[in-house]
């Protein structure tokens, strides 16, 4: 699970965008539904680009699948892009917020066309439907 920029500050960055939810709450949450799943989560948050390739590159062997958030990094980060279709195991792009619904730049992600889904606008719940669709997923399985 990767959180990028500015997603340490949830809770007290625009709640009428983001909710009131911490991110340490917010990661409890994850937390506790993967404890049910029987998922082996690891959780990061970065505000660099570079933090969050590095951790791309390192967990490509480990992990099944990835839960990112790349924030604000989505629109024009053709790096994170390259690191995402560097790697092999299945990503999906989540957004609290409806990133279709707010101004201009952000309707376009520079990184959806190399991830297995988006999901946009559905708050904690973007992240936990993103679990359930890799856990379903036959990229999964294998
Ligand atoms: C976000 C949407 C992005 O446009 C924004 O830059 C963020 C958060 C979201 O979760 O809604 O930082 O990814």
């Amino acid at each position: 699970m990767l959180h990028g920029p500015n997603l340490n500050l949830l809770g007290e960055r625009e709640p009428s965008v983001y909710g009131s939810m911490t991110l340490i709450q917010l990661n409890q949450k994850l937390r506790s539904f993967g404890k049910k799943k029987g998922i082996q989560l690891r959780i990061h948050q970065s505000n660099s680009e570079g933090v969050l390739i590095d951790l791309l590159h390192k967990y490509r062997k480990w992990a099944d699948g990835i839960v990112f958030n790349p924030a604000a990094y989505t629109h024009y980060s053709y790096a994170i892009r390259d690191a995402i279709s560097s790697i092999s195991i299945p990503t999906i792009e989540v957004h609290l917020s409806d990133i279709y619904k707010r101004e201009e730049f952000r309707k376009v992600s520079v990184l959806e066309a190399v991830c297995l889904k988006q999901i946009s606008g559905l708050g904690l719940q973007s992240y936990i439907l993103a679990m359930e669709c890799l856990l379903s997923s036959p990229e999964m399985s294998d």
